[in-house]
């Protein structure tokens, strides 16, 4: 047949692919009728779990006393590491350094120990205190200066990227200087927290619902502690109230302990800890400490980089690997480094292992180069724009475009997108009225400044960048859409079903978006990397192109017209000059006996990767944007408003507008929330003390910009062959918020008349923005 009327699936499609609609659930997340798993019908029989959690950060367990926990009126099981039928191991990596219970020792403070399974959950977690645990202490240390201080041990293997010859060219700089900043971490606040719910099947078979952003690697865990194969196990996710790289791996322990309970008791099972417990026990963003050396010219232009990103991992490897590499693949945020020699050091620390956060390392390893930009610039006495104008990746051919890691940057809009949002922000005119403003101002100070954004779109480990789908049309011409991406709030599931109602051409209602289940696309990978849609549109794409063929062939066939005057038109199908209503077509097509089922598949081209030599390709692409940000503080009090943000961010061509925006103004503020009110912190016995809205501040609805103007950059397209040539929305417009941190610093340096550059570290609450102020008193 002639596949001409097929072309590639990068063709532009203009139906309801490219609208602005609403997200799927949106109503029901707002009227309460969406249902997440606790709002579940629950099995009869259910019970429930909770955590026994140590109070040690280190210490061998010597001994265990849990009679006063079983004897609980309502208890029904108490277990510990010894009753893992198969490994005691939740690692999402197959390095084995994550024990479900912990055994023999404890390596972070209210790390789990043992498990109640009861009536209740309340019984369940009152029972749980009963526990009587002996510890014998160990030396502990909970952050990345404790780390180095007892000799530094690592829990995973550092990275290198280096190119030129960073040492050796840094003497031949005009400038130089060399610094430190410290990056805090932070909590994914999920609205929804951790969640699981176990469902005995017959012989082995088990059903697990989890608020996962991956259910295979539920599967597998669950398997592994219960020592059945993947085929036993059934994993499924309709969505999660935020997941933002929280739930990446951090589900693993709620499920498999879930599901040990429900095929040793035979009846169902559900794990929900208390915020407290979730905070306290699952893993959060990686702080770091950024050690720099930079070389630049009088100009401030940068010759070289020598820069070492320590992490805090907490005890175990998780997923401390690929994000302290993500760090490094951001350090050089937009610009050019000539010669540039980067490591990663990631810590092991006493506090809980640390996961996957929105941008996954890539925002610690971009502020580490804003802060060089920043330095520069106090340096030789220009504004940091200038400097990062300056530093930009080139053109191809200017012999400025080849990252760290040898991969060349061919898709720059940087200068676009910086010089626009320049324009729009009306940014120098405010930065002069601005410097004016401070010189008669006495307690308030302004600041003001414009940050880019450039982030790698690709799972660095290959194997990652792949995604099944799977597509029913039925009788009447309704449509089920299944495929491996999960739906945390991003609007993928709205997404993916416009890529089929447009495939189709028929209205989006009658698209069933269907729960995400590894018994209908096996062998997914994380919904994270913000490679949802670009995976998985172009997966849900393969399979109606597969369907759409066969009917095709089918219509040129019975009808007798060549495959030219067949046509998908909205809610009809043309073949040669009748038109036929959707559903009657699929109902000939059924009684013809057309396939009206597929799966689709989709690998990302072009992307390789060589860890131990530090070179490859591992993006696909950039997206990019850009910020612009004005705060005033209080210099009596560390204080802070944000008084407007403008942001021109770079989708490519938008699936969804509408979402699009969404995801930026959400992403800003989270980024916001992580630079300046978002504090961890962990007291001397290793104990997080920040561990509830009480004392763990995000931004509220009154903390966004009084004034916030978010567009996207309408003229972008991919270069290269995504679905519909958008890019992903994700995690990039997260490190818009660095312009926040950057306008703070500039309020700072403007009380020593900007002759030193701040070195404002995050996150820059009201503290320790005063006590920058304070410092800069001192040398003003
Ligand atoms: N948006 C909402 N509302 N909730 C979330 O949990 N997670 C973010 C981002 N946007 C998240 C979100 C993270 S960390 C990632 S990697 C992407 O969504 C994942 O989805 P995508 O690949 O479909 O963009
Ligand atoms: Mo996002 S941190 O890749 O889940």
């Amino acid at each position: 047949m002639d596949k001409s009327a097929f072309p590639d699936p990068t063709f532009v499609i203009s139906g309801p692919m490219h609208a602005s609609r609403r997200h799927d659930s949106a109503h029901k997340h707002v009227t309460g009728t969406a249902d997440y798993i606790d709002d579940l019908p629950e099995p009869s029989g259910l019970l429930h779990g909770a955590l026994g959690l140590s109070d040690r950060a280190h210490a061998e367990i010597v001994g265990m006393d849990l009679s006063e926990v079983a004897a609980t009126p309502g208890v029904v099981w108490v277990f510990t590491g010894k009753d893992v039928p198969g490994i005691n191991d939740v690692s999402s990596n197959g390095s084995h350094d994550e024990p479900l219970l912990a055994e023999t020792k404890v390596e972070f403070h209210q790390q789990p120990i043992f498990a109640v399974i009861a009536e209740t959950r309340d019984i369940a977690r009152r029972a749980a205190r009963k526990a009587k645990i002996e510890y014998r202490d160990l030396a502990h240390w909970s952050d990345i200066d404790g780390a180095l201080e007892n000799g530094g041990a690592l829990v995973t293997s550092p990275m290198t990227l280096s190119r030129g010859e960073a040492k050796s060219e840094m003497a031949n700089a005009a400038r130089r200087l060399k610094g430190r900043m410290r990056i805090g971490g932070q909590e994914h606040f999920y609205l929804e927290g951790q969640i699981a719910m176990a469902i005995p099947g017959e012989d082995d078979e088990v059903t697990v619902w989890s608020s996962t952003q991956h259910p295979s690697e539920i599967q597998h865990i669950v398997g592994h502690v219960l020592n059945i194969p993947s085929n036993a196990v059934t994993v499924n996710v309709r969505r999660m109230g935020g997941g933002f790289g929280g739930k990446e791996t951090q589900g693993n322990q709620f499920a498999a302990l879930a599901a040990i309970a429900a095929k040793k008791l035979k009846r169902s099972i559900k794990f929900r800890p208390d915020r407290d417990e979730d905070m306290a026990a699952t893993g959060k963003r990686h702080d770091f400490m950024v050690d720099y050396e930079v070389g630049f010219d009088e100009e401030g232009r940068i010759h070289a980089v020598d820069a070492t990103y320590a992490a805090r991992c907490g005890f175990s490897s998780d997923l401390s690997g690929p994000v302290t590499d993500r760090a490094l693949f951001h350090a050089d945020s937009s610009y050019f480094y000539p010669h540039v020699h980067l490591t990663s050091k990631p810590l092991k620390t006493h506090t809980v292992s640390n996961t996957a956060f929105r941008g996954f390392g890539g925002p610690q390893g971009m502020l580490g180069a804003e802060r060089f930009i920043e330095e520069i610039a106090y340096a030789v006495g220009k504004d940091p724009l200038d400097i990062r104008k300056l530093n930009f990746y080139g053109k191809p051919g200017s012999g400025r475009t080849l990252t760290p890691y040898h991969q060349e940057v061919e898709d720059s809009i940087l200068e676009r997108i910086v010089g626009e949002l320049e324009e729009s922000a009306d940014y120098q005119a405010r930065r002069r009225e601005i410097i004016e403003f401070n010189r008669d101002s006495r307690y308030i100070k302004k600041g003001i400044a414009l940050t880019p954004v450039k982030f790698g779109i690709s799972f660095t480990l290959t194997a990652f960048n792949q995604a099944g789908a799977l597509v029913h049309v039925y009788q009447d011409g309704s449509i089920h859409l299944n495929h491996g991406g999960t739906e945390m709030g991003q609007g993928l599931y709205t997404k993916v079903a416009q890529v089929l109602a447009d495939s189709f051409q028929i209205d989006i209602e009658h698209v069933k978006i269907t729960a995400t289940t590894t018994g209908k696309v096996p062998n997914t990978s994380a919904t994270a990397a913000s490679s949802g849609t670009d995976l998985n549109g172009m997966a849900a794409y393969d399979a109606a192109r597969q369907i759409k063929e066969r009917l095709v062939a089918f219509a040129a066939e019975k009808w007798d017209v060549p495959v030219s005057e067949i046509a998908f038109l909205p809610n009809r199908v043309r073949v040669g000059n009748q038109e036929i209503p959707f559903p009657d077509f699929i109902r000939q097509a059924y009684f013809a006996r057309v396939q009206l089922s597929a799966a689709g598949f989709y690998k990302t081209p072009k992307i390789h990767w060589d860890r131990a030599a530090g070179k490859g390709t591992p993006f696909y692409y950039y997206s990019y944007g850009a910020s612009c940000t004005e705060v005033s503080i209080d210099t009596l009090t560390g204080e802070y408003l944000i008084d407007r943000t403008d942001i021109l961010h770079d989708v490519g061509r938008s699936l969804n507008p509408a979402i699009d925006i969404g995801q930026v103004e959400g992403a800003f503020v989270q980024g916001m929330g992580w630079l300046t009110t978002e504090e961890l912190w962990w007291d001397a016995k290793g104990r997080l003390r920040t561990h509830a809205p009480s004392t763990y501040k995000i931004p509220l609805a009154s903390d966004r910009p009084k004034i916030f103007n978010v567009k996207l950059a309408e003229w972008s397209e991919n270069a290269e062959h995504t679905i519909g040539r958008s890019k992903a929305v994700g995690e990039p417009p997260f490190m818009l918020a660095i312009s926040v941190l950057e306008a703070l610093s500039m309020a700072v340096a403007s009380v020593a008349d900007y002759k030193v550059c701040p070195r404002l570290d995050a996150p820059a609450t009201p503290e320790r923005v005063l006590m920058a102020v304070e410092r800069m008193k001192a040398v003003g």
